[in-house]
């Protein structure tokens, strides 16, 4: 098996919240905390973590300290770290993050740094050619992410985030489009007003991509296959204390099923377990599971249902 992640590295300022500000709005903290981020690197994480080989990351990091972090936080999760570059000059990516106490939400922003600079000539290796899976993410730029979806031969998965609009070749060289709920109405072009799992089936199905996976936080994952029934998949219970990086620990997990062999509805069913546990620790990685926990957890994983 073999995961490919094309994508973002970024250093994390995590800060707690008694509740998260407002437009406009000023909130004091309670303490400002370092952790490894960016959506690529964290689903890179997640997959190495689950698959313990196999799991390759492509990037570019500052020539920082930050930068030496971020590629020794993927090396402890397993990821083969050897396609990450340096980048002279440039910061290191970063993301400064307030987490409310009690819900665990966020909002996030990132200053791109190192992550702008990568190139379709980075991208386009045997390791992406070559991978069974090759996830991909929007926070490095568009013409990488085309170039290694372009090169990629395995299943390309990507998650939309940030939104942006995508050129319909990209579109149809994804098996999977990874939105959450904000993004699909986003790229749909369709008004933020709250919508049934069929009524988001409807949006998914004409965006373009062989399938969809529309991630929806605690209420789990609607299934969107290329033919055949849509699946709600509730999420198993866990108390949740920070949802940051929840969504990438889900494709991470659902990129390393994949490239074992399972088909989308059980690799959705494993990816709900591993970004449920996810989410009860500090942090996009600070309870990143293993398959033994995955496992302990899937039989609690409600069984998906039909959406009529
Ligand atoms: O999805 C969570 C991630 O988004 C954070 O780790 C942050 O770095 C941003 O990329």
């Amino acid at each position: 098996m073999s995961v490919t992640v094309v994508g973002s590295l970024n250093e994390d300022v995590l800060v707690a919240v008694g509740r998260l500000p407002g437009r406009g709005e000023t909130v004091v903290g309670r303490e400002a905390v370092l952790a490894p981020g960016g959506k690529g690197a964290n689903q890179a994480a997640a997959a190495g973590r689950l698959a313990g080989s196999g799991v390759a990351m492509v990037g570019r990091v500052g020539g920082d300290p930050a930068g030496d972090r971020q590629v020794a936080a993927l090396a402890d999760a397993g990821v083969d770290t050897s396609l990450v570059l340096r980048t002279p000059g440039r910061p290191t990516g970063s993301a400064t993050i307030p987490v409310e106490d009690g819900s665990g939400e966020n909002l996030i922003v990132v200053v791109p740094g190192a992550n702008a600079a990568l190139t379709p000539a980075d991208v386009d290796v045997p390791a992406v050619r070559r991978a069974a899976v090759v996830l991909l993410q929007l926070e490095v730029p568009l013409a990488a992410v085309r170039a290694a979806a372009d090169a990629a031969s395995g299943t390309v998965v990507l998650t939309p985030a940030p939104p942006q609009p995508l050129p319909p070749e990209l579109l149809r060289r994804v098996a999977v489009l990874v939105p959450n709920e904000h993004e699909l109405v986003q790229l749909a072009g369709a008004d933020p007003a709250p919508r049934s799992p069929a009524e988001l089936a409807g949006l998914a199905r004409g965006l373009g991509a062989a399938a969809t996976v529309v991630t929806l936080g605690a209420r789990g994952a609607l299934v969107v296959p290329a033919d055949g029934p849509v699946l709600l998949q509730a999420p198993p219970p866990v108390q949740a204390v920070d949802t940051t990086g929840a969504g990438d620990c889900f494709t991470g997990a659902l990129g390393a099923a994949l490239a074992r062999g399972c088909d989308l509805a059980g690799a959705v069913r494993e990816a709900a377990a591993a970004a449920a546990l996810s989410t009860t620790g500090p942090g996009a990685r600070g309870a990143l599971p293993g398959t033994a926990a995955v496992g302990e957890l899937l039989p609690r994983v409600p069984d998906a249902v039909p959406v009529g």
